[in-house]
């Protein structure tokens, strides 16, 4: 007989009335009461399924009831529809295999376990309600990026992992080498003899690649892991995050933030179309403001402002703060979430920044202070994107490569779309764990990634 998936009869379940199945999956309870019992089996879909076992019609009924949470069945039965109880549809076992005995030292025998104790165990999390929630909502987020840009006809390119080149100037890099680190210090390091000749890093962006492939395509993006080796202890860093990062031609930097806002309202509507049930049990158990919140977003327009604007806003009420703003400064957390949380309470772009603390690719503004970039703050988590047009005049790219020492010959294939075919072009970055906090409602970004990375932790 053919397997029948727990999700399939959730969602058909009067079409199978008095109809046999085979479900398999694994026990989130079983209740007994002398010759009958209760199986709650889960297979991996966000809802399970109740089955009723009676002492009279299978023969290893003993066994099965000694079973514990954990333990692997299978199970053939009949579907019976339960209008007048809590769950619409049972299960009748006739027969029940015990695929897989759980040992008792399984650690999610007990319910209620801390965030904390289940980062500990990682590979073991989402077998919880919670995060199975939240990782059906990546897996539909991911899926709903690559619909958003497909449609849109954007290509799909992947940029390497490994990389010479530090896009953003900033340094915070992991290094890859096959150098003998016991040996270090013991010989002068010889990068000729490192695997690639020479010295190599984890990327912090796929951006520097990445662009001078949209000069082929038009239009392109790339999703995939990046690296950033900072040690920074807030919930919402990490030291392995993906990014997915659009670049488009002949574009402006309105063209960036349109792109940014239909993207995320596209996103976030998919999960609420395709993750009810999970978004509904987040919204009950972890942030009750979860569905009115992503609701909210969908509906409403994003807010534009310039930086400048924003400093004099902020400038009002600087004694708020435990960093000091004025014109120039690189913003804190605590600035960005005034504005977004307290002043508009809805998603903010802040554009055109102070050329001295954004990258060198930024197109520079005419009034030579500034830079056409453009960041998004979501409230409650912060920046989710930084974007900007691009540098596409290749005087003022090479002039401002120059003044921050960057060696041109390491950045040559980027330069080059600058010298054949250059044109208004423009791209952002989204921090994909960042918009999982905000659409699962974790606080914590180490709750929004499989094996979470930080400062400190390689969690398994
Ligand atoms: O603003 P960032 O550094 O931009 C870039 O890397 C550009 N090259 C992107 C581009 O224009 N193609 O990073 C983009 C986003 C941030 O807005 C943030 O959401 C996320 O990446 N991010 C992090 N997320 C988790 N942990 C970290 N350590 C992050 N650093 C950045």
């Amino acid at each position: 007989m053919k397997k029948t998936d727990i999700l399939t009869l959730n969602k058909n379940y009067s079409s199978f009335e008095g109809k046999t199945v085979l479900v398999c999956g694994w026990a989130r309870t079983i209740r007994d009461s002398k010759n009958i019992a209760f199986l709650e089996l889960n297979d991996g879909s966000f809802k399970g399924c109740q089955v009723v076992l009676e002492k009279q019609k299978l023969e290893n009924y003993d066994e099965i009831i000694k079973q514990i949470t954990g333990t692997a069945f299978e199970v053939v039965g009949k579907v019976v529809l339960t209008p007048n109880s809590k769950q619409p549809f049972e299960i009748n076992a006739e027969s029940v295999v015990i695929a897989g005995p759980c040992e008792a030292d399984y650690p999610m025998q007990k319910k209620g376990h801390s965030l904390e104790f289940l980062r500990e165990n990682c590979a073991f999390r989402p077998r919880t309600n919670t995060f199975n929630a939240v990782f059906r909502i990546r897996s539909e987020a991911s899926f709903a990026i690559h619909k958003f840009f497909n449609e849109k006809g954007f290509v799909y390119v992947q940029t390497p992992i490994i990389t010479a080149s530090d896009c953003e100037g900033a340094g915070s890099m992991f290094q890859v080498t096959t150098l003998d680190l016991e040996k270090l210090g013991k010989e002068k390091l010889d990068y000729k003899k490192d695997y690639f000749e020479k010295k190599a890093y984890l990327t912090v962006s796929g951006q520097i690649d990445e662009q001078p492939i949209t000069h082929s395509f038009g239009k392109t993006y790339t999703f995939g892991p990046t690296f950033r080796a900072e040690r920074s202890f807030t919930t919402r860093h990490a030291a392995e995050f993906w990014m997915m990062e659009p670049e488009m031609c002949f574009a402006e930097l309105d063209d960036v933030i349109e792109n940014i806002e239909a993207m995320l309202k596209s996103v976030i509507s998919h999960v609420m179309e395709k993750c009810g049930d999970e978004l509904e049990f987040l919204n009950k158990f972890i942030d009750n403001s979860l569905i009115s919140r992503l609701k909210n977003v969908v509906e409403s327009e994003f807010i534009r402002l310039s930086y400048t604007e924003a400093i004099e806003i902020l400038e009002k009420v600087k004694d708020k703060f435990q960093y000091p703003v004025y014109w120039g400064v690189d913003l804190q957390s605590e600035h960005e979430r005034y504005l977004c949380e307290e002043v508009f309470k809805k998603p903010v772009f802040l554009t055109d920044y102070p050329k001295d603390i954004k990258a060198f690719y930024m197109r520079q503004n005419g009034d030579g202070k500034t830079v056409a970039a453009v960041d998004l703050f979501l409230p409650g988590i912060g920046e989710v994107v930084g974007g900007s047009q691009r540098e596409e005049r290749l005087e003022k790219l090479l002039k401002r490569m120059e003044e921050l020492g960057l060696n041109k010959e390491d950045y040559r294939p980027y330069i080059n779309c600058r010298r054949y075919g250059t044109n208004k072009h423009g791209g952002y970055g989204l921090g994909f764990e960042r918009l999982l906090m905000y659409l699962t409602g974790m606080s914590n970004i180490r709750d929004v990634s499989l094996y979470p990375r930080t400062t400190g932790n390689l969690y398994e």
